[in-house]
């Protein structure tokens, strides 16, 4: 018997060189008049990056009140306080220009805008359970635009952001469906300037999402194996050469396809224990979060090689297809050295004593993971002392 298959799919997303310039139209789109609220990082701001926005923003009429504080790794303390300049400010839409920090950031601004005026960021956290403040509906929160500046974590098509809760250590996630940011526009042309160690880390990212929605357990979404496989081709073909040369425009375009891809998947079919693993990496030791997946991929691959065999083997086939003679098993571990080949060549450290964790962190860190609900889809069930193991192996 199949289970009902519950798609996500993204809110209007237009893709292409020059997409973002559609900005100031989509805002009155929505319904902005006045005043739009925009929440992005120093790093955009330093990257030039901001400045057309507000350019386009101003030629169709609309005020600004920016938020440009958004922390690498969001937190609830910073997410609070921009939604109190949010509700100050008058402003009628959310648009979140970035990579998944301003854009996470951004929507749980969102919900804060949408909630009772007394409600915090730390309630919405999805790790509550039961305890959980239920989210706004569609029609009580401002709409949102979301550009995307990096190809990974397609935050501008998922529910979902991660947030740092920094009196629990922990990265929480909120969000549900009806966070879906209302419009995503996706320009590849933002992340020309992206430094090389950011678009491997990044890329990185979108590869994880790809690989841990295609092993899920959360399968039913189906026909969403296509896009999949397809987004894992093009990391595979074009991810190397846009961390080798930047400028690179088709690669751009490839990866940011890719990002967009596993956005839509991991929408529908959820994550695994990598991301469990990563979160814990960047809450305790700072780790960037397309690193800190990467880092674990290829343990946890290995770990979970047992319940996926024949999707690694097509994984590996997708990433690095040429025929190889031998058993689906080989297949599918050859998917680990093509991901572990990737990283090398993409010059990303391949243990975590290389990224500032310490031994001592490690306990810390698998209490952390085994909370983190996002492996509850890992095609291999996984125990706490399982998650350290992979740790140690990785360390
Ligand atoms: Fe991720």
């Amino acid at each position: 018997m199949t289970a009902v298959a519950t798609y996500y799919w993204p809110g209007q997303t237009q893709f292409g060189f020059g997409a973002a310039n559609l900005i100031g139209a989509e805002a009155k789109n929505l319904g902005a008049a006045k005043k739009v609220f925009v929440v992005t990082d120093a790093g955009i701001v330093a990257a030039g990056l901001l400045q057309p926005v507000l350019d386009a923003l101003a030629a169709a009429g609309l005020n600004v009140e920016l938020f440009d504080q958004t922390p690498p790794n969001p937190t609830t303390t910073a997410v609070d306080a921009a939604a109190a300049q949010f509700k100050e400010s008058g402003a009628e839409l959310i648009i979140a220009l970035g990579g998944g920090s301003a854009i996470d950031a951004a929507k749980a601004v969102r919900i804060l805008a949408g909630g009772p005026p007394e409600a915090k960021c730390a309630e919405y956290a999805l790790m509550l359970g039961d305890d959980v403040r239920p989210l706004p509906t569609v029609p009580q929160m401002p709409p949102m635009i979301a550009i995307p500046t990096t190809a990974g974590t397609g935050a501008e098509v998922t529910p979902w952001g991660v947030i740092t809760d920094e009196a629990r250590k922990l990265k929480m996630g909120v969000g549900g469906p009806a966070t879906i940011p209302t419009v995503a526009l996706i320009d590849p042309a933002l992340t020309l300037t992206l430094p090389p160690h950011l678009t491997a880390a990044t890329g990185m990212d979108a590869l994880t999402h790809l690989i841990e929605a295609y092993v899920s357990t959360n399968m039913a979404p189906i026909a969403l194996d296509a896009l999949i496989l397809d987004g894992i081709g093009r990391i595979g073909r074009f991810l190397r050469l846009a961390v080798a040369q930047p400028s690179h425009q088709q690669a751009r375009e490839e990866m940011m396809l890719a990002s967009m891809l596993g956005g839509i998947a991991i929408s529908s079919r959820w994550l695994g224990a990598a991301h469990s693993l990563a979160h814990q990496l960047s809450g305790i030791a700072h780790v960037h979060h397309g690193l800190a997946c990467a880092l674990m991929l290829p343990a946890q691959m290995q770990f979970s090689l047992p319940g996926a065999l024949d999707r690694y083997a097509q994984v590996a086939q997708a990433l690095d297809p040429i025929p190889v003679p031998g058993s689906v098993r080989e297949e599918a571990e050859r998917g680990v050295t093509a991901v572990r080949q990737l990283m090398t060549d993409i010059n990303l450290p391949l243990r975590l004593r290389d990224v500032g964790v310490t031994e001592a962190m490690i306990p810390e860190l698998a209490d952390n993971a085994i909370i983190d609900l996002n492996w509850t889809t890992n095609p291999r069930a996984i125990t706490r002392d399982q998650m350290e193991m992979l740790y140690r192996e990785t360390f």
